[in-house]
Order: structure tokens, then sequence, then C-alpha cells
């Protein structure tokens, strides 16, 4: 059955089929609304059913949940990596820092192009060909430009990405590069990148990519769906992740919120979304009750998240809300050292991710989480997106910071390799 698009501002309702990047009407953003037919235990064993799957969408960490993602889509017409299957881990040198005996992290840098995007984006590029687009387009901090390059060369359908010029780490503008994308890098921030993107996708009939398209927000859901799996459909007491344009804290609302409404769980986990402290505009309106809509001038090591005028404002709030979560803000050097204990558990991740257990860590200090809570943290993207971060880190700071570990030149010499293991006196 097909599902409708909603304006969440006017409610004006669209079909499915519409290639309406916001409401026609208000200029409101659109959010999907699915009816569900199936009950939770129905639910729950076709998903565990396509498990078994090693080929196509049902082997997808997205699309084996098309249930309650996107319903009306036949198989035959998704575009898929597959995506998703992603690990939940749990090492004992992150839990000791954070100070929480069970934290898991649900690692998202092990989709196929390093970052929980991949998720949106074989929704909204499944979509985007369902409706004979020419072309597709985004703004990005870098990730979303990697997963929407991958996607359409996938899709064989034209890509153009607006970036902001020096403020993508190299991983992620090497990977769109080598995609094949059109990649324009825009002298401005990030924000000036998606005003930009969004004029001109208007302009010249390209379809929209970014988070503030509803598709995307419907493959983001899965992250929750599979997490609530591998806990076995036992909520946690939290989940903690970072937040930038705030699709990803509203596609987990809405995951949650369908979730609860078809029976899958019988209560809601908390939403701990975590800002940069040089970029935490939702955070300063959650201390104001979200009072107003704040805007502020970015600036943050963790480039992912360096965005001061977040589209996705207002279905946020809703997540907050509803789930009674909360906003908080790490600072860069906080965000360096958690990171630095995830990498040298051997699990690693990039900056932007770190907040998501450096946020853990503060809220547990400060005793909004609780001692024996369960709480998932979200790795948004793998260690390798920003190298740059890791060589300054590791090899340039001075003085070298409390995790960093020094390469060691040396001769060719067996001699050399025993000075160097000597335990220093
Ligand atoms: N973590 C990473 C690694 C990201 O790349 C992003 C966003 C976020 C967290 C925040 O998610 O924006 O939904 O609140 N990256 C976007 C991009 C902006 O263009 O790749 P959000």
């Amino acid at each position: 059955m097909p599902s409708l698009q909603v304006c969440e501002r006017c409610g004006h309702e669209l079909d499915e089929l519409s290639s309406a990047s916001v409401c026609p009407e208000c200029g409101g953003l659109l959010e999907l609304t699915h009816r569900f037919v199936a009950g939770a235990d129905a639910l729950r064993s076709a998903f565990s059913a396509r498990r078994q799957s090693l080929r196509g969408p049902d082997s997808s960490g997205v699309w084996r949940y098309r249930e309650l993602v996107l319903p009306s889509i036949a198989p035959a017409q998704v575009v898929c990596h597959p995506e998703g299957n992603t690990p939940l881990l749990e090492r004992s040198p992150v839990s000791a820092w954070a100070s929480i005996e069970r934290l898991l992290m649900k690692h998202e840098g092990h989709n196929p192009t390093g970052s929980f995007k991949d998720r949106g984006m074989t929704v909204a590029m499944t979509q985007a060909r369902r409706l004979n687009a020419s072309a597709v387009a985004c703004a990005s901090t870098g990730n979303t430009s990697a997963s929407l390059a991958a996607y359409a060369a996938h899709a064989g359908l034209p890509a153009l990405v607006f970036v902001p010029a020096g403020q993508v780490a190299m991983g992620k503008l090497t990977q769109t590069l080598a995609y094949g994308a059109r990649t324009l890098v825009v002298r401005g921030n990030f924000d000036d990148c998606l005003t930009l993107a969004r004029d001109a996708s208007a302009a010249l009939n390209i379809q929209l990519l970014n988070s503030i398209n509803p598709f995307r927000l419907e493959g983001q859901k899965s992250i929750v769906f599979e997490m609530l799996e591998q806990l076995d459909w036992s909520p946690p007491d939290w989940i903690v992740l970072p937040a930038g344009n705030l699709g990803n804290t509203s596609a987990f609302g809405k995951a949650i919120r369908e979730a609860l409404e078809v029976g899958l769980i019988s209560h809601a986990p908390k939403i701990a979304a975590i800002q940069a402290a040089g970029a935490a505009p939702f955070a300063q309106s959650f201390h104001e009750h979200f009072e107003k809509t704040i805007r502020v001038n970015p600036e943050t090591i963790a480039t992912a998240i360096r965005i001061g005028a977040p589209a996705s404002w207002d279905r946020a709030v809703r997540a907050i809300r509803e789930t009674n979560g909360v906003v908080a803000s790490v600072t860069d050097d906080e965000i360096l050292e958690a990171k630095a204990v995830i990498d040298s558990a051997g699990v690693g991740c990039e900056p932007a991710s770190a907040a998501s257990v450096a946020g853990a860590r503060k809220l547990r200090a400060e005793g909004v989480i609780g001692p024996h809570d369960t709480v998932v943290s979200v790795l948004t993207g793998h260690l390798l997106k920003d190298p740059g971060v890791l060589v300054k880190y590791h090899q340039e700071m001075e003085p070298a910071p409390k995790y960093a570990n020094r390469p060691i030149e040396i001769d060719a010499s067996v001699g050399e390799v025993e000075r160097v293991l000597r335990p220093s006196s």
C-alpha cells in the first residue's frame, strides 16, 4: 500500500511519488507516513528470516525492515549495495573511560562508504530513480557527498555535490572524487552550501538528496531497528548520537515512535543528541526549553558536524521531547580524548562520532545517565575518514596529547629494536 508525504508544518498531503523537495503550499519539510499492516510478531519473524539471505535487498540492514521504511517498494527497484548490518560493540577500555558499565557502540563506520549516510542514501537514491530523476545533488560536510557519489554511480545518475572549501576531511573529499561526482567546492560553510544546493536544485530540476529529503530519514531509521533487533527488542535506556544538521536525531525519533506504534517495543529509549561546543545551537536552545531557534557561526575540529543552522530543527525537537531526551555539547578536547580511547581500543571512528562517547561520559558524570543504565553510543563514521586529525594528534601536536602514539624512526638494526623495547629506567 503506498505511503503519503505529509507536510510537518501545515499537514498538506502529497502522493508517495511526488518529487517535491518541500511542501508546495508552505515550504515546510515533508514526512512519510506509512500504513502498517503486519503486527509485531509477523514483522519480527520476517526481519529475522531475511537475515539468512546472502544477496540482494533482503541482505541489506535497511531493506530487511522495508515494511517500516518504504512498504510499497518492489525489491527489483531497490538501489542497494547492500548496506547496514553494522556491529554492536562492547569494549572495556571505552566503558571504563566513560564510567558506564554497559556501554555499547553501534558502529556505522562499517557501512560501504564508511558512514551511516549509506542507510539513507539507498532509500533516497531508490526513490530518485523511481521518479526518473535526471540528476541528484546534495550539500555536505563530506560523508553525504561520498555516499551520494557512490550510490549515484550505482544508479547510473549524474551527481552534483556542494562542499565547504577547506572544511572537508581528506578521506571524504577523495572518496567523492573517486566515485565520480561533480564536486563543487564552495567558498563558504556548510550552511551556505545547503542554501545553494536547495536553490540550484529547484532552479535546475535536480533531485535534492540532503536529509531534508524525507526518504533519507526513512533509511536512517534502520539504525534504530537493527540495534533493537540486536538487543532482542529490549530497548536500551539511552541512545546517544552526534548531532549536526539534525537529520539523524529526527530519524531516530521517528523510528522509536513507529516501533512503539507497531508494538516492536513497549517503552522508548531516551535520545541524547550531542553537539560540538563550537557548533551547538540545538544544545543552547534545549537549555532554554527550545523557546527559540538559534543560529551560530560554527567552529569545531569535528568537521562533519560543523553546522550552525540545522535544517531538521522542528522534527529533532519533537524527537527529544517525545523520548524525554536531552541535548548536550562537548568540547573539541573532550572529542579528541574520546576518539583516542575508542581508536586505541581497536575500534576507531572519526572525530564527530566520538562526540557520542564523550557525551555519554559527560551525561554520566552529571548523573543524567544512571550508573546501571544501558547506553548505545552511535559511531557514525570510520576512522579513516579524517586522517588529517590523526596525523596532527599522534605526530604533530606539542606537547604530545595524553594518548599520542608517536612513531619511532630507527636504523635497520636489531640493536636499535632492542633499545626501543628496553624498559626506560
Ligand atoms: N556524524 C557524522 C560522521 C556525520 O557525517 C554527520 C553529518 C553527523 C554525525 C550528524 O548527523 O547531520 O543528521 O545531525 N554529516 C552531514 C554530511 C552533514 O554532509 O555528511 P546529522
